[in-house]
């Protein structure tokens, strides 16, 4: 989609695979394929951009609140209509379970009404008048420019527009390249952006992540890279744009979110949450738990009814009911988590359940490893993938050294149940993370709360008010007279 456009394209294609696969002898099933765009198609979509913000003077960065909020309104009953194409896509491409895929649909969907009820706030707020040392100033905020927005396989969908839709309704233009997997499911929704956007507004292009994006990066015309993926690509790209150090960055980025058990905690409910924070979709959220601490004195009964509940976990295709373990989508992610597990095994961890690291066709059964160390890849390494750390500790300040010297900080679970123990832990934590999940798993939503990190794990937040605010910039307009 540029310039208002659904193009035709005869050039080179790529097949795009879903690593499910009904047949004995396993083989990825060809789900359809995407045109290749190359470098001057790349072009083309940011030269629609820039043209259809024209220095903040075109149709959509000059147009009225009502008029933009109904665009999105448009587009946001339109995409409704698709929910059970979207659905199906986000099962077979990156194999998210039913439940999961319907939720994130209907997220998203909430998420874009969300957008426009804080828009329409914002936009009130903007209209009242502050005094100051005789001066008045109207406040307004506006938009910034034309924006490469670039989304992740594993929320495709939701993580994607909760970067495009704040960035489009606050007036900036858009040039949007979905992930590698998950990206047939975008072409349901082309028509709806067609139909509810000025031309140019938005672009959206299919191809090599690479090959795309850098040189709209290095035509150094964009004004904002926003980004959730991984720290790698960021700096590539912020380093091929010539005023790179000052580019405004909206990135959502790695996290080692570690798990914080105490003595006293309820192991049921602690076990649970554990379970659901470590292997939901597999592990391959960037909320998800990838280190799990848990006090020496319960170590053993934790590990007991843990790996219990990890060996009863179903696999299975993404839509067959009760199944919460599916096919990985990267077709190298078995092998990789096989090697963290050697790895873990040759400096002295074991694997604790009994079907852990079982492989069928593209999946791997999670491994409980224990007890882990520093010394291993996965203490350190994001597995993003189905293998579950477990590390023993005799003094809380263990698992807080070590979160004070990693290189993320999104977010930490703590399991405990004395509010006294719990009160100066959470003093503690809230300086080395940006969210503390007491008696619960890590998580994004809701979606209306800060989304961020320190360190490494993101730049920026991304609540729905604070993405309204990373994608404008505040102005005012200053009079002696009211
Ligand atoms: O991968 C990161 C996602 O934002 C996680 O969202 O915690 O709702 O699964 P979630």
């Amino acid at each position: 989609l540029v310039d208002g456009e659904l193009k035709t394209w005869n050039g080179k294609t790529t097949e795009v695979y879903s690593t499910i696969s009904s047949t004995e002898n396993y083989k990825p099933t060809v789900l359809g394929t995407i045109p290749e765009l190359g470098e001057q198609e790349a072009i083309e979509a940011l030269n629609s951009a820039l043209n259809a913000y024209d220095n903040g003077q075109g149709l959509w960065p000059t147009m009225k609140v009502a008029d933009r909020i109904a665009c999105m309104e448009t587009f946001v009953k339109q995409m409704k209509t698709k929910r059970e194409d979207v659905v199906k896509l986000l099962m077979w491409e990156i194999g998210k379970n039913l439940p999961d895929s319907q939720k994130e649909f209907d997220r998203t969907v909430d998420y874009i009404y969300d957008t426009i009820e804080a828009y329409k706030q914002i936009d009130r707020d903007s209209a009242k008048f502050e005094k100051n040392e005789g001066v008045y100033a109207h406040i307004r905020r506006g938009p910034i420019g034309t924006v490469l927005c670039l989304g992740p396989y594993n929320y495709p969908l939701n993580e994607t527009f909760t970067l495009l839709i704040p960035a489009l309704i606050m007036g900036n233009t858009v040039i949007f390249k979905p992930a590698k997997i998950g990206v047939l499911l975008i072409s349901p929704l082309l028509e709806a952006f067609q139909n509810s956007f000025p031309k140019g507004a938005v672009n959206i292009i299919y191809g090599r992540g690479r090959v795309l994006a850098s040189p709209i990066m290095g035509s150094g015309k964009i004004d904002v890279l926003a980004l959730i993926g991984n720290s790698k690509s960021a700096n590539a790209l912020q380093s091929e744009h010539p005023k790179g150090n000052r580019l405004r960055m909206v990135l959502g980025l790695e996290a080692k979110n570690p798990a914080i058990v105490l003595p006293d905690a309820d192991l049921d409910l602690t076990v649970d949450e554990c379970i659901a924070g470590t292997l939901s979709f597999n592990g391959q959220r960037c909320t998800a738990l990838k280190l799990v601490y848990v006090h020496e004195s319960i170590v053993d009964e934790f590990n007991k009814r843990f790996t219990a509940k990890v060996d009863a976990l179903k696999f299975g295709n993404p839509w067959e009911a009760g199944v919460k373990l599916t096919p990985l989508p990267e077709i190298e992610k078995p092998a990789y988590i096989q090697e963290l597990i050697d790895d873990a095994k040759a400096k002295g961890a074991s694997i604790l359940n009994a079907k852990g690291g079982d492989t069928t066709k593209n999946f791997i059964f999670p491994a409980v490893l224990y007890p882990v160390n520093k010394t291993m890849r996965v203490f350190e390494e994001e597995q993003f993938g189905p293998v579950v750390p477990v590390i023993p500790f005799s003094n809380i300040e263990e698992p807080l050294d070590d979160m004070a010297q990693s290189n993320y900080g999104q977010q930490v679970s703590l399991f405990g149940g004395d509010i006294k123990t719990l009160a100066p832990l959470i003093d503690t934590l809230v300086n080395l993370v940006c969210r503390v999940n007491l008696n619960s798993s890590c998580q994004r939503g809701p979606d209306v709360y800060p989304f961020t990190g320190r360190k490494d794990s993101a730049f920026s937040t991304l609540s729905v008010h604070d993405a309204l605010r990373s994608f404008s910039i505040r102005t005012f307009v200053a009079s002696k007279d009211n």
